[in-house]
């Protein structure tokens, strides 16, 4: 026992100077390219200050976490040296990066004659040059260069940079993303404007491990909790080791990344980006470069056959024309049809005139500064005239702009789609070379076998064949003509289900992908706008949300197309007594994991893709299951399609819900906004749990309404009674079951600001964020008195207290039996 004893003090006697060695530089030190394996450690060795090769003698003398720098000296790529750089930290206090054998200073930290006479890099990775008094005298964390770490404060002052782009945090609290530091392509605030103008003093951003939340902090809001600006999509689902950063990337855009010391070094995985479509970067494919998407990457080109890229071996690079303007006499505009050039502020008020297309078109051609304009062709006349050098243009069939660009006589446009012309024919020859060896096989041994299997091949080749496979799988929704969806679904046969939007019915594309063809009804929205919805609906991705394929727009006939789910819907899964279809939902497991599932899919939608979506009607018949039992929510973003004006709140005229789900502000003519999907979702977690309808009221809950009798029985601690009967006991999780019912009991408060946000809601469903007990969802009548004030809404308002009226069976039944309510609201402002 003795011999581990000193072990043990010989270890901390050996390693405890080295620790202090390892983590104090001193004045004199020096750092060389030429030998990599030399570098300034972190105590922990967590972070090390050494230099990083990117290239052949390419170097950056950086702090590297995982083999990833995030931080630069000099920056990106003004601080890129060659094999013969050194990093030194001189004896008058100042560290420089020099480059080449004469030493040519590239960067310093000026600090000379400041007192300067160590050095430490700390284990939450900030280099920190510190005078006697052991006082910080110059950090990195206060010089970052194209990162923040967490515990790291980002101020007005301070800039990440790469290459042209450059992130600030403004005073008024909003985080810009800019180009050349004057086209601010992104701008996002996590202050509700429309509350008071708070004004706030000395902002800053912060990012919280171990979570990901990426905040803002200011002595002006610290009352309340600090503003959520971005947050990782995973939730804290990590190794422990795992370090979270933001960082400006030389493409423009700024991402979250989560990265595990254990994992591979220079593995990171991005759990948020600000800019969710990378062809909205200014500038992403260069000076006169055009972006479009091939599946899901984005790729560069020019406009026509006009322009020459610049650098054939970089097509970021930009694009020049063959012939400049002012060496020709001739001009004319060449069209880009479905194309804008990105007009971002400050170029927005200065360059915009109302007018049509020809004349979006004509007044460019005429006006000798003008170098491009594009027409929004929205209906609203607007025209972007650019007068500017610099132009950054993005085609893509999902936009309905119309863009005009300069140049010499004669226009020469690029061939349509070349490249997918050649893949189609070249697909094409493929499959008539095996048609035809085929069928010379078949020729040969079976002439009646012959006849039966080419004229089914001949059927085939009537259709438009695999073509679209490859774009099924990219992240733009695929345009359908009516006929192509009619011939999918022979004819709208096979009617999967009946939603609140229209009917389902399955079909299989050309490709063999089974879909769910859904043919929306009601919808008053134009062609455009339509459109736009679409591309919102299509640009949401997340593991819990049903995937759009395409969709169809043509007349009056509006389809949307979703990939298919064959495990069907929740409700199917909870509701039916049928012992042999809802084998897996009767493990408490596969339960936990939907609702959890669900959860972060409204999650999602509320607080992390680009435009809120307020679902608005969340059920189990919305809620899809994959082959895996993951839940996949549907319909999302159909509530706006339907909304025809497009205010963001009140603007809802005719409202589809859903019964026995829909919050009592929706029958009380009250704001609507995210919180009532979080009502919604409390009454299906409830569902999740106890296999019942909320809405079904029997002997079993005591002639209650769900929702009021599982209150009581929790309340008398009766956890089991409400858990659904079906679920084996000794594999259910009853720390979860519990922690799942309160949740549910916060969801489906009557005051929507008692309401958590699903954020929360599935930070207390993972257990990470700790649940106060739940009050009474509907209290005494005086709580309700405030929604009982429409007359209009009377009988639903009946609906809602039947709980309390013994209802008799047969209004249960015929509850149960009609599942869906259209109500119309007046539009009435306050
Ligand atoms: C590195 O760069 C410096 C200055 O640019 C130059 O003088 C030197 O020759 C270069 N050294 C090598 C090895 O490329
Ligand atoms: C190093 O220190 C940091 C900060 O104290 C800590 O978060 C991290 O887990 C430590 N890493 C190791 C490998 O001990
Ligand atoms: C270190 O800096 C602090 C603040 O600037 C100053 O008060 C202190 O005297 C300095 N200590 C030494 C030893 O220079
Ligand atoms: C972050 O910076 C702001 C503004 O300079 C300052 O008010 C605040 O105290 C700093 N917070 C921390 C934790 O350093
Ligand atoms: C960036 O802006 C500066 C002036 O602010 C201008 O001289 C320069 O040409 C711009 N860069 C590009 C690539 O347009
Ligand atoms: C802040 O960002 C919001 C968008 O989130 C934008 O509407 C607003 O104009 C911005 N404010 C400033 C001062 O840039
Ligand atoms: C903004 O604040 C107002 C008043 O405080 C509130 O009613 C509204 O819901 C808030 N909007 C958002 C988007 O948070
Ligand atoms: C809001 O801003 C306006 C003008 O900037 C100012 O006159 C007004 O007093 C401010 N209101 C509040 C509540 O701060
Ligand atoms: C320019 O246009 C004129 C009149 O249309 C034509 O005669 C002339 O050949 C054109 N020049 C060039 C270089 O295309």
């Amino acid at each position: 026992m003795k011999i581990p004893c000193m072990q043990m003090f010989c270890l901390i006697f050996i390693f405890f100077p080295t620790v202090i060695l390892a983590a104090d530089v001193f004045p004199g030190s020096t750092l060389y390219a030429s030998n990599p394996e030399n570098s300034w450690d972190s105590p922990n060795k967590t972070f090390l200050l050494s230099f990083i090769q990117e290239a052949e003698n390419f170097y950056f003398a950086a702090i590297i976490y995982n083999g990833i720098p995030v931080w630069k000296a000099g920056g990106d790529p003004r601080g890129a040296v060659n094999s013969s750089a050194a990093l030194r930290f001189l004896p008058d206090g100042n560290l420089q990066l020099v480059n080449g054998p004469t030493g040519s200073l590239v960067w310093q930290s000026n600090t000379a004659g400041r007192g300067v006479s160590t050095a430490t890099l700390d284990d939450t990775g900030n280099f920190i040059l510190k005078n006697g008094s052991n006082i910080p005298i110059w950090t990195t964390f206060d010089n970052p260069t194209d990162t923040i770490l967490p515990g790291q404060n980002f101020t007005v002052n301070n800039v990440l940079r790469s290459g042209l782009y450059s992130f600030r945090l403004l005073t008024s609290g909003n985080m810009t993303l800019q180009w050349n530091d004057s086209i601010v392509y992104y701008s996002s605030s996590g202050i509700n404007s429309s509350s008071t103008n708070t004004s706030l003093t000395s902002p800053s951003l912060g990012l919280q491990q171990p979570v990901g939340i990426f905040s803002l902090f200011d002595p002006t809001i610290s009352n309340s909790s600090p503003l959520i600006m971005a947050r990782s999509n995973d939730y804290g689902e990590n190794p422990a080791d795992t370090i979270r950063f933001v960082k400006l990337e030389n493409d423009g855009n700024l991402r979250m990344y989560s990265s595990a010391k254990s994992s591979t070094s220079g593995n990171k995985i991005v759990r948020w980006t600000a800019v969710s479509d990378q062809c909205e970067v200014f500038g992403y494919c260069g000076n006169m470069g055009i972006c479009s998407y091939i599946d899901l990457t984005p790729v560069c080109g020019c406009a026509s056959e006009n322009f020459d890229p610049i650098d054939p071996k970089d097509p970021r690079k930009g694009c020049k024309r063959k012939v400049e303007i002012k060496d020709c006499s001739n001009r004319t505009m060449l069209l880009l049809d479905r194309a804008t050039f990105l007009t971002y502020p400050p170029e927005t008020t200065s360059q915009y005139f109302t007018m049509g297309n020809t004349a979006c078109r004509s007044n460019c051609l005429s006006d000798t500064s003008c170098m491009g304009s594009t027409s929004l062709a929205d209906g609203t006349g607007v025209c972007y005239m650019k007068l500017s050098d610099f132009i950054s243009g993005y085609q893509s069939p999902t936009l309905t702009s119309t863009s005009f660009v300069k140049v010499c006589e004669p226009a020469m446009p690029n061939r349509p789609l070349s490249s997918r012309e050649d893949r189609k024919n070249y697909n094409a020859m493929k499959i008539s070379v095996v048609v035809l060896g085929c069928c010379l096989i078949l020729v040969i041994s079976a002439g009646v076998f012959w006849v039966f299997f080419c004229s089914r091949k001949h059927n085939f080749k009537g259709l438009p064949t695999w073509d679209s496979l490859s774009e099924y799988a990219s992240a733009l929704p695929v345009h359908f003509s009516y006929k192509e969806l009619q011939q999918a679904t022979e004819g709208f046969k096979e009617k999967l289900g009946e939603g609140g939007f229209g009917a389902v019915y399955r079909g299989v594309l050309t490709n063999k992908t089974v879909a769910a063809v859904k043919q929306l009804e009601g919808i008053e929205q134009g062609e455009k706008q339509f459109r736009m919805e679409v591309v919102t609906i299509s640009s949401t991705h997340h593991l819990n949300l049903a995937r759009l394929l395409g969709f169809c727009s043509e007349g009056r006939h509006r389809l949307l197309v979703y990939e298919f789910m064959k495990n069907g819907s929740l409700d199917k899964f909870l509701f039916t007594s049928d012992e042999q279809s809802c084998k897996e939902v009767r493990n408490w497991g596969y339960r936990y994991n939907i609702a959890l599932g669900t959860a972060k899919g409204i999650t999602y939608l509320h607080e992390e893709c680009r435009d809120c979506i307020v679902h608005s009607d969340i059920k189990p018949e919305n809620i899809l299951l994959d082959d895996n039992y993951n839940a996949r929510i549907s319909d999302f973003g159909l509530a706006r399609l339907i909304n025809t004006n497009g205010q963001r709140h009140r603007s809802i005229l005719s409202v589809r819900g859903t019964r026995g789900y829909l919050p009592p502000e929706w029958l009380a003519n009250l704001p609507v906004t995210s919180k009532a999907d979080v009502y919604s979702y409390g009454m299906v977690l409830l569902e999740i749990i106890s296999g019942r309808r909320n809405f079904e009221v029997s002997t079993e809950t005591n002639h209650k309404k769900l929702s009021l009798w599982a209150y009581e029985e929790f309340e008398k601690g009766n956890v089991e009674v409400i858990l659904d009967k079906r679920l084996p006991r000794d594999e259910v999780n009853i720390e979860q079951v519990i922690r799942a019912i309160q949740v549910s009991f916060w969801c489906i408060q009557q005051q929507p600001s008692h309401r958590p946000t699903m954020g929360k809601v599935v930070q207390m469903l993972e257990g990470i964020s700790e649940i106060r007990a739940p009050p009474p969802a509907i209290k005494s009548t005086s709580a309700n008195a405030q929604f009982q004030v429409l007359p209009m809404v009377s009988s639903f308002q009946t609906v809602l207290n039947s709980s309390q009226t013994t209802a008799n069976s047969s209004l249960a039944s015929e509850q149960k039996s009609e599942g869906e309510t259209s109500i119309l609201l007046h539009e009435e402002e306050a």
